[in-house]
């Protein structure tokens, strides 16, 4: 007997050759250098997606600003021109006010509160708060804390009046400088390193492997090791694409996200001390230790910017952040 082809059962065969043809492209751009937390997460995502879903997912890599930068990545996000980005956390203000909490100085006592923050509930919840805008959060990723480098050396937030600090988009950040009298500039990282040679800025706030890839600690004397911010990154998708993906797939997806963060996130900290110690060999920047008090000069002087944010980020949240500390403190 003859088989008979019915029309239904070739157009599932051409659906089949076509999904198989067509492997799902997933582009992640990001602004750092290839060696930094971020870079190293985004090549082992790379590869361990390429490895486990072999012909069914592809992901291409743009560090650098190759593809999009600061001034559009979002944007291209929300029209799928782009599929993951992991832009830090100071980046969503325009998305979401309640993600400035990472912003707040001195509110996480190191990278470890910072790590139990985004574990629970409040911190998950965060990842979801930007769905209205087809933003989907699927992972905290950390770089480190921030130190504070200058033209001049400071110790003390005197130090600071009148000299000009690049920030990144970000309100808190803009407040926190002018509680110690200096006026701010936001600059995308792209720019960061020629303006501060320029002289465009005289002073940055960046995590030491920032600074190191980015050869900041050529043009900065001064180095304070402050610590004290937090700059983390939250990797995000296009909520349509992302829920669109085929069940199974998805699923594999997640695995892996949930295996690289847990790399980034272990690696992070040793990274940044890493590049601290080849700052310190390249000998171009002092890097100044701060005892306790001073220390403490600037936390007061920065303080206040947190009841200056509390509405608009939500007494619950600081709350909850707070808790995470080990010494607790007001
Ligand atoms: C910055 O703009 O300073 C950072 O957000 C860059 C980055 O992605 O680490």
């Amino acid at each position: 007997m003859k088989p008979i082809i019915t029309l239904a059962g070739l157009m599932l065969a051409l659906t089949a050759t076509v999904v198989e043809a067509e492997p799902i492209v997933i582009k992640f751009a990001h602004v750092v250098a290839e060696e930094t937390p971020k870079g190293k997460g985004a090549l082992l995502f790379k590869r361990l997606v390429e490895e486990r879903l072999p012909g069914q997912v592809t992901v291409e890599v743009y560090p650098n600003s190759t593809l999009y930068g600061d001034a559009d990545e979002l944007d291209a996000l929300s029209k799928n021109e782009v599929q993951l980005l992991a832009p830090s956390l100071a980046k969503f203000e325009q998305y979401t006010k309640q993600v400035q909490v990472f912003d707040l100085p001195f509110l996480f006592d190191d990278l470890d509160a910072v790590n139990r923050f985004q574990k629970r509930a409040k911190g998950r919840q965060l990842l979801r708060s930007m769905e209205k805008e087809n933003i989907t959060g699927l992972a905290y990723w950390h770089n480190g804390m921030k130190q504070l480098s200058a033209t001049k050396a400071l110790r003390l937030p005197s130090d600071a009046n009148g000299l000009a600090f690049r920030i990144q988009p970000s309100a808190v950040l803009e407040s926190q400088f002018a509680q110690v009298g200096a006026p701010t500039k936001k600059i995308a990282f792209a720019d960061v390193f020629a303006s501060l040679q320029n002289g465009t800025v005289q002073g940055a706030e960046n995590p030491w492997s920032n600074i190191y890839s980015k050869n900041m600690h050529t043009v900065q004397p001064y180095i304070t090791e402050s610590n004290h911010g937090v700059l983390d990154y939250m990797l995000v998708s296009n909520t349509r694409f992302w829920y669109g993906i085929p069940h199974s797939i998805r699923t594999e997806l997640e695995g892996i996200i949930n295996e690289v963060t847990y790399a980034v996130n272990r690696a992070a900290e040793e990274a940044n001390q890493a590049h601290r110690e080849r700052i310190r060999q390249a000998g171009t920047s002092q890097i100044i230790e701060l005892t306790a008090a001073e220390r403490e000069a600037w936390r007061e002087a920065m303080r206040p910017v947190w009841k200056e944010f509390e509405p608009v980020i939500g007494a619950d949240i600081i709350k909850a952040a707070q808790t995470v500390n080990r010494k607790q403190r007001d």
